[in-house]
């Protein structure tokens, strides 16, 4: 994937900034223009007298003529579509692997350990438990239940397409998804082991369809001395889900495929953009670019104090990674504490409390429209092969070759 393809903001270079900045002013523009002409009309109809009309529409000539040169320009170059591009990215391919390379060794380890119980003290838990690979990467529960059982404060992010977020965790105190994998197994009230030996130690003695542990990780890891590492668990981990991307209709459409979209998901994407919720939800996540205060506008109360508790900075409080849209309509509950059941809420929130709005029922249902177009395919690898894996660990797709 190139560089280009996911930028946003701390990504960007400063020519794809410019470029990304011009592509809001473009709709900023477009919306005041229309907005103008509205109230204009407006002010004709009902408030001006006879003179004031003639010298308003004497104006409005003018202005007309101008805007509507400017119409036929940025109609001509297909301009809606270039700036919904530059503001937007499509996810990029997954790269495809052979079968019998090293990066596939590395993916099917890494997906067989996804679905490894093995990984948890009480072996009951896997990471598929929390993000179900079939139900959109999560398990639709206020707070997941851990070891016995246990719930923490935050709502399950989804794993697909997460790789592609600046930092993983809803406070990002994680770098990557390589990183993160490595937290859950040993937190007490996920997985719950003990220490990384242990973790270890369980790999060894578990048994894999036509073979073990230690050859799976020798062929991952085959010029390393001593393969089954930590380390490499979360590096197993991490390839696989960097293989989970969910393309979407909206991708097919910031493509160049018009259809993609029915009219009423346009006019929702059209309402999301000049509502400015691309402010924050841009790039090719739909957000997971950047990290921002949740009640920017209009405070917003919750105990969580968010990034402030990795960067202990005062201006990191109630500061949270904006989290991608794709797949939201699949996701809930939402926020960060899973305290909103609904997406018409988390959508009224927003527009409160990030953007001092009070969106309208008819506003928020054509933004929760547009919203679905970003429910994507679920890529085989994971909606097939693996569920049955978890299902049936006979059937499982990590098997090494005697
Ligand atoms: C008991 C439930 C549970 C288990 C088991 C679990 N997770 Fe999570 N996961 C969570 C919760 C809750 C969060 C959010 C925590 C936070 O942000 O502080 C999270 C966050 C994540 C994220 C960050 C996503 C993002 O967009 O920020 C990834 C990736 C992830 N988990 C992958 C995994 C992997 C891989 C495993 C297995 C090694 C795993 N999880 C095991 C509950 C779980
Ligand atoms: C100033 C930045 C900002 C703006 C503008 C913004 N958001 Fe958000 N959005 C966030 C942050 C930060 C969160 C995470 C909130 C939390 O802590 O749970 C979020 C969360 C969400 C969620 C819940 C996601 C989940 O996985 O639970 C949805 C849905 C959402 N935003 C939609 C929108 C819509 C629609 C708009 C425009 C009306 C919008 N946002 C405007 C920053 C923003």
């Amino acid at each position: 994937m190139g560089q280009q393809e996911e930028c946003f903001l701390k990504k960007c270079t400063s020519k794809e900034l410019v470029r990304l900045d011009l592509a809001i002013k473009y709709f900023a523009i477009k919306y005041f223009a229309i907005k103008y002409l509205a109230t204009k009309y407006l002010a004709i109809k009902y408030l001006a007298t006879k003179e004031q009309t003639v010298k308003l529409l004497k104006y409005s000539v003018i202005s007309l003529s101008l805007l509507g040169l400017y119409a036929v320009i940025v109609t001509s170059v297909g301009a809606d579509k270039l700036a919904y591009q530059t503001i937007f990215k499509p996810l990029p391919p997954v790269t495809e692997v052979t079968p019998d390379s090293r990066e596939n060794a590395m993916v099917s380890l890494g997906e067989r350990l996804y679905f490894e119980t093995a990984l948890s003290l009480d072996n009951d838990l896997s990471c598929n438990s929390c993000h179900k690979l079939d139900a959109f990467g999560v398990d639709n529960e206020k707070t997941s239940p851990g070891h016995k059982g246990q719930r923490g404060g935050r709502n399950s992010p989804t794993v697909y397409n997460s790789a592609l977020n600046i930092a993983q965790f809803w406070d990002g105190r994680a770098a990557d998804v390589e990183a993160q994998a490595l937290g859950p197994i040993l937190n007490p009230i996920e997985m719950a082991m003990p220490d990384e030996a242990a973790v270890l130690a369980r790999l060894v003695s578990s048994d894999v369809v036509g073979g073990n542990y230690p050859q799976l990780f020798a062929k991952a890891f085959p010029e390393e001395k001593e393969p089954l590492t930590y380390k490499n668990v979360g590096a197993a981990i991490g390839a696989f889900e960097r293989t989970l991307l969910t393309p979407s209709a909206f991708d097919d459409y910031l493509m160049g495929d018009e259809s993609a979209l029915t009219a009423e998901e346009q006019k929702g994407l059209q309402r999301f953009v000049e509502t400015g919720c691309v402010a924050c939800h841009a790039g090719v996540g739909i957000g997971g670019g950047m990290y921002q205060k949740l009640g920017l506008v209009v405070p917003y109360e919750s105990a969580d104090q968010g990034r402030y508790d990795v960067t202990k900075t005062e201006a990191d409080r109630h500061v949270f990674k904006v989290p991608s849209l794709r797949n939201i309509v699949k996701t809930s509950p939402y926020f960060h504490d899973g305290s909103i059941a609904t997406l018409e809420e988390a959508v009224k929130l927003m527009g409160k409390h990030q953007l001092g709005k009070d969106l309208s029922d008819a506003e928020i249902n054509e933004i929760v429209v547009f919203l679905g177009a970003l429910t994507g395919r679920i890529p085989l690898r994971a909606s097939t092969e693996s569920a049955g894996c978890a299902a049936d660990t006979s059937e499982c797709s990590a098997e090494v070759s005697p």
